[in-house]
């Protein structure tokens, strides 16, 4: 895959960026969402690949543009499989909170896994607790395992878990063990990225969130050496017939991060708004700045990338 591609997907997430960070606090969902949808689909169709979306917005049924199965780019260059999320953390967005951004994984053929719209048991690591964490043992383990790793206390390690109902037999296991938590509202993307920056102060990520999210986050973690397990968790009969519609046969698999995001996959996000390791969209008079990370598994290589934008310059903006 041609590395330069990989900017040119920037170019992608930033512009959704920006037309849902515009919408930011605005108390409307569908209206963010639909804002970085219409941008990302028009600036998709500007970069030079033959490209399938596998994650998106739905099925074509029920999702006009970035469903499952559409292609989008222009038509000739390498094949390639896009999982996106336009605008990832919509009631985040919506309420002008923290850690939303817009996200897109890209591999050719087969690298990434063409999960369904269900939940997910995920675990996330950085490079250095790879190899150390087992998604079938108890997070008790787990934090056990890191602590090691990182040779640090238990009580210095900090797990985000989505603050869910579901949730409470893990919240309460993990404060048993001493180690801190953050509890987020929405974004398991974002935090599964941040436990690829030491400086970010987040060292795993525990719990159930959407499967899609999982093998966007996957992308990024294989891109920088770190690791990902995940587990569908489906809700009723719908979704298991759907998995296994999507050619996942067990139901109850142990997703490797390789099943999930494999070979040669380049992962690049914008932030919305602030985050953890994303600024949010900056308006200024005339423009505004956008803090974008672009990750290639073939280098290895992470590049944050702070660019200015001048709206006289480029209307489409
Ligand atoms: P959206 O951007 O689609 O709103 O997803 C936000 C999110 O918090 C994901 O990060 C997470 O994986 C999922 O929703 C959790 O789902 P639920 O809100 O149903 O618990």
């Amino acid at each position: 895959m041609n590395r330069n591609l990989a900017l040119e997907f920037v170019r992608v997430t930033e512009m959704a960026a920006i037309a849902s960070a515009r919408l930011m606090g605005r108390g409307d969902e569908k209206a963010s969402d639909q804002a970085a949808v219409d941008a990302m689909r028009a600036m998709l169709d500007s970069v030079e690949c033959d490209a399938t979306v596998v994650i998106g917005e739905g099925e074509r049924d029920e999702a006009p543009m970035l469903y499952i199965g559409e292609k989008v780019g222009t038509g000739s260059g390498p094949k390639l499989e896009i999982a996106l999320d336009p605008l990832e953390g919509t009631t985040i967005c919506a309420n002008g909170g923290y850690n939303s951004i817009s996200v897109m994984a890209i591999g050719g053929e087969n690298c990434l896994l063409h999960a369904p719209d269900t939940y997910m048991d995920k675990i996330a690591v950085g490079p250095d607790c790879k190899g150390a964490v087992d998604i079938t043992l108890s997070p008790t383990e787990n934090l056990k395992r890191i602590a090691d790793v990182k040779r640090c206390r238990i009580a210095d390690l900090t797990a985000v878990i989505l603050d869910r109902e579901r949730h409470a037999g893990l919240i309460a296991e993990v404060r048993s063990t001493g180690a801190r938590i953050q509890l987020i509202g929405d974004g398991d993307v974002s935090a599964a990225i941040a436990t690829t920056n030491p400086n970010m102060g987040v060292d795993v990520l525990f719990g159930i969130g959407g499967a899609p999210e999982g093998v966007i986050a996957a992308a990024a973690l294989q891109c920088v050496g770190g690791d990902f397990q995940g587990i569908l968790r489906p809700r009723n009969n719908e979704e298991i017939e759907r998995a296994k519609k999507m050619g996942i046969s067990d139901i109850k698999k142990i997703f490797s991060i390789d099943d999930l995001a494999s070979g040669n996959v380049m992962f690049v996000a914008t932030g919305v708004t602030d985050g953890s390791y994303l600024d949010g969209v900056l308006f200024k008079g005339g423009g505004c700045r956008t803090h974008s990370i672009v990750m290639r598994s073939e280098s290895g290589t992470v590049r944050e990338i702070f660019a200015e934008h001048k709206f006289d310059t480029k209307p489409r903006y």
